[in-house]
């Protein structure tokens, strides 16, 4: 009973975007014995402060990323800013090591505030395979790792013309194009192509990539 009760609260949540649901996504961690969605990323209170996040409830990654480079490459990427940080708490694919909250995160099985009634230890349990897709789903799971260096670069200010004359002119200079290809203060992070709660256009992009309209959003 309890359990449908849990289920009953989280679809009533109200929608935070217009579009698809997490519900049922990679990145819907819930399970039937910890049926809750959102406390997997987010918690009502007492957040970990660290990225400024949206009501975080991971721990941060405290890697250093190696950074895309190029022959051609006419921006300087830079570490990753905090709101890419919070795609890598979980994609750096990392044990985190730091403490929030008198809790020691010491790996990634940790959450800031755990589901009601379990402990920080065990909150991912039973989701392992949801991560650990190499060991019970027998393919590597989906992690960029620390060696951004194959990776689209991010954390980079947008062009101007005069860095590099090959690129559109957003329409807003600091927020990108606002509906969907966002930028944050300027720059392209993870969130710029892709929306983590949205499964409309796979893989979690934030719009369709067919005839690579994303790609062409920025490239001309
Ligand atoms: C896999 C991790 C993850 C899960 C699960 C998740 N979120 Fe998020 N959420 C994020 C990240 C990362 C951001 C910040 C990036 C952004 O704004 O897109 C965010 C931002 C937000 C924001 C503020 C920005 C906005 O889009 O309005 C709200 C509100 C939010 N999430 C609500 C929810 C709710 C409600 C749920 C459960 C139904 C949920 N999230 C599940 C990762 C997650
Ligand atoms: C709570 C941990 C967590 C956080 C935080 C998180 N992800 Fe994920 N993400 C996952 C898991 C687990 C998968 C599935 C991995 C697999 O099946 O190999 C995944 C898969 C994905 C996929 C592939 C989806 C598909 O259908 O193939 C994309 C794209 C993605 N995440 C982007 C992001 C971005 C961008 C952010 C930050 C805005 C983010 N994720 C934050 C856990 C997370
Ligand atoms: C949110 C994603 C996530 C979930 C869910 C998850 N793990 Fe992990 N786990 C990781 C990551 C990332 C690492 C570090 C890299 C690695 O070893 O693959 C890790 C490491 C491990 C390790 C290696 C030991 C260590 O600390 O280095 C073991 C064992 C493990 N996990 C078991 C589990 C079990 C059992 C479950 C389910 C109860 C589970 N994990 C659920 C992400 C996850
Ligand atoms: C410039 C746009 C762009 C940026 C920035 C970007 N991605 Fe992606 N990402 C994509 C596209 C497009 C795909 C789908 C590629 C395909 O299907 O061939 C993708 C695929 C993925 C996948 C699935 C990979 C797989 O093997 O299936 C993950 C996970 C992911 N991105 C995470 C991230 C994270 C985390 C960040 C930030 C560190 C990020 N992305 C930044 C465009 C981007
Ligand atoms: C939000 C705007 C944006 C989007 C969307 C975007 N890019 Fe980029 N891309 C950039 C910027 C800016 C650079 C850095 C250019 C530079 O510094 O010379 C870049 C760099 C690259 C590079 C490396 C160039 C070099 O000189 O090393 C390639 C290749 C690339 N993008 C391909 C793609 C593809 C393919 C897609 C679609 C999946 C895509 N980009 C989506 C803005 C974007």
């Amino acid at each position: 009973m309890r359990k449908y009760l849990w289920i009953g609260i989280i679809l009533m949540t109200p929608q935070y975007t217009q579009g698809g649901s997490i519900v049922g996504t990679r990145h819907d961690l819930s399970s039937g014995s910890t049926p809750e969605i959102c406390v997997f990323c987010h918690t009502p209170h007492n957040a970990n402060l660290d990225l400024n996040g949206p009501l975080w409830n991971r721990f941060v990654t405290t890697q250093t990323f190696i950074l895309y480079d190029s022959a051609t490459l006419d921006t300087n990427p830079s570490q990753p800013s905090p709101v890419s940080k919070l795609c890598q708490s979980c994609h750096d694919g990392v044990n985190a090591t730091s403490v929030a909250h008198g809790y020691n995160g010491s790996n990634k099985h940790d959450l800031v505030n755990p589901p009601v009634g379990d402990m920080p230890d065990t909150t991912s349990w039973p989701n392992c395979e949801r991560c650990h897709t190499d060991i019970y789903l027998g393919r590597a799971p989906k992690w960029l790792g620390t060696d951004l260096t194959d990776d689209h670069p991010i954390s980079i200010e947008y062009p101007t013309p005069s860095v590099d004359p090959n690129f559109n002119i957003p329409p807003d200079l600091q927020d990108g194009w606002t509906d969907d290809v966002r930028l944050v203060n300027g720059k392209i992070e993870c969130i710029t192509c892709h929306d983590v709660h949205n499964p409309d256009f796979a893989p979690f992009l934030v719009k369709s990539n067919a005839g690579s309209a994303l790609c062409t959003t920025c490239h001309k």
